[in-house]
């Protein structure tokens, strides 16, 4: 990595400039003194790349940063020192990624998709030519998660990992618990909010919470988790039903990213499930994100705070601009990949759970017993009963004690099969107690 003449400013590049960009070349711009003495040196925005440098934008147009608009990406990220990545997607993104760092500069993204898609690429590629890579803002937006979980802890285990991760999803999810409204009702006040994209599914669906899952995960265990690792389930199938049930037994819904070592490797999922509340993860409200993490020496932690949003993302931007520019100025380098682990990554039926399990059944003598011996029949042990009385049929709640996801699978494949049994109506696992 060359250093810059003293006192010479840094030349950085700017690639996107919407949500996020908009508010990092906003910083970048009434920050330049404080970023300077940071530094050690200026910093000199020299170009905004966007699709169309024509559109007018607002907290832009009219100011000077507006003269930096382009549409030349290629050539804008050949002659900068860093270069900064807020365009998302996987094209041009990567090409562009390479291309800065293949030309010495090192790169500043916040593009989760791509990394948990592809990271091990570029960090290589930053290795060889001796550059940095920083993506604090790819994991939980403002939230310092990556830097404490790739340095602070790097002399302790990380044993395992629950994260809510996607803010949209806990707006919902925070909404039908406290409202008592249903799921598409509220992901359309998301929308209107601007919490969720304009095509949600990225949140709903579960994958933009896989794609933080896996950064985590890979970082935690030494070892390269791929998006294809991270087993996915969204929050579409809950019901207003579901949250209002785990409302009166003192649980909530949430959606989490899960990433632990087990004995036999590492597993990672997404899913939604029930937390009791007293977990601290069951006072994370709205469209705020926290990742709670388990170390082998420092114990239980928690990481709070924003995790989406122009604002909140570019501060943690500018942070690992900051870090980045100061090893141009002062020397040295940021961390590389660790992967050195290369722990076996198992698929989800290899976790271990609980499973909290409704059933409506029918409301006469031996049904809890056919019910018990099916579940013991899967070497799966009953931890709680209850039932409630329905008008023609019973309501049965079987809580289970942590057994092995396949295990529980089969039990509710079972039961969806005895005559006793009308309807499953539910299965959520049970994560945090
Ligand atoms: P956005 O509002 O859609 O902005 C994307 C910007 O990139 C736009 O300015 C767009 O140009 C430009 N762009 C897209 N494709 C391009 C291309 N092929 N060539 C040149 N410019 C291109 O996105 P965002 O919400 O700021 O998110 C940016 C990145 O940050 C994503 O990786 C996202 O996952 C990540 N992130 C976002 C948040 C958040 O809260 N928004 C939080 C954490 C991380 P035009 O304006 O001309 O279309
Ligand atoms: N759509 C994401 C969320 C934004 O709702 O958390 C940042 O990844």
């Amino acid at each position: 990595m060359s250093r810059p003449p003293a006192g010479a400013p840094l030349r950085v590049a700017l690639l996107g400039c919407g949500v996020v960009g908009t508010e990092v070349a906003s910083l970048i711009s009434s920050q330049s003194d404080e970023l300077a003495s940071r530094v050690g040196a200026p910093l000199e925005l020299v170009g905004i790349a966007v699709r169309d440098a024509s559109k007018p934008r607002e907290g832009i147009e009219g100011t000077p940063l507006a003269e930096l608009l382009t549409d030349e990406a290629e050539s804008l990220v050949r002659r900068a020192d860093i270069v900064i990545e807020v365009m998302g997607g996987i094209e041009p993104a990567r090409s562009l990624l390479l291309s800065a760092i293949e030309s010495g500069a090192s790169v500043v993204t916040a593009n989760k998709a791509l990394l948990a898609q592809d990271g091990p690429t570029l960090y290589a590629a930053a290795d060889a030519a001796g550059v940095d890579i920083y993506f604090e803002a790819a994991v939980a937006g403002a939230i310092p998660i990556v830097r404490p979980v790739r340095e602070s802890l790097a002399g302790d285990h990380v044993e395992r990992i629950l994260g809510i991760v996607n803010g949209t999803t806990n707006f919902v999810l925070d909404r039908m618990a406290n409202e008592g409204l249903e799921l598409d009702v509220v992901v359309k006040e998301a929308q209107d909010l601007g919490y969720a994209e304009a095509d949600p599914s990225a949140d709903v669906d579960g994958h933009d919470a896989a794609a933080k899952a896996a950064i985590l995960a890979s970082l935690a265990f030494h070892t390269r988790v791929r998006l294809e690792d991270v087993a996915v389930e969204g929050i579409m199938g809950l019901t207003a039903q579901d949250i209002a049930w785990a409302r009166s037994t003192d649980q909530v819904v949430k959606l989490l990213a899960i990433a632990e070592r087990t004995t036999e490797g590492v597993v990672v999922r997404v899913h939604p499930a029930l937390v009791p509340s007293s977990h601290p993860l069951a006072g994370v409200h709205g469209a705020f994100n926290a990742v709670f993490v388990e170390a082998r020496s420092a114990g239980e932690l928690m990481f709070y705070g924003r995790g989406a949003g122009g604002q909140p993302t570019a501060s943690a931007v500018l942070g690992d601009l900051v870090s980045a520019a100061r090893h141009r100025v002062l020397g040295g380098k940021g961390p590389v990949e660790s992967s050195y682990a290369q722990l076996p990554v198992l698929p989800a039926s290899q976790a271990r759970t609980r499973v909290q399990i409704r059933l409506d059944v029918q409301d006469r003598p031996g049904v809890l017993a056919k019910v018990a011996a099916v579940v013991a029949e899967h070497g799966v042990s009953i931890e709680a009963v209850r039932q409630a009385p329905g008008e023609e049929v019973a309501h049965l709640v079987v809580t289970t004690h942590e057994a092995r996801q396949e295990a529980l699978d089969a039990t509710v494949e079972a039961l969806r099969e005895i005559d006793v049994v009308d309807t499953v109506v539910s299965v959520l696992r049970v994560e945090g107690s």
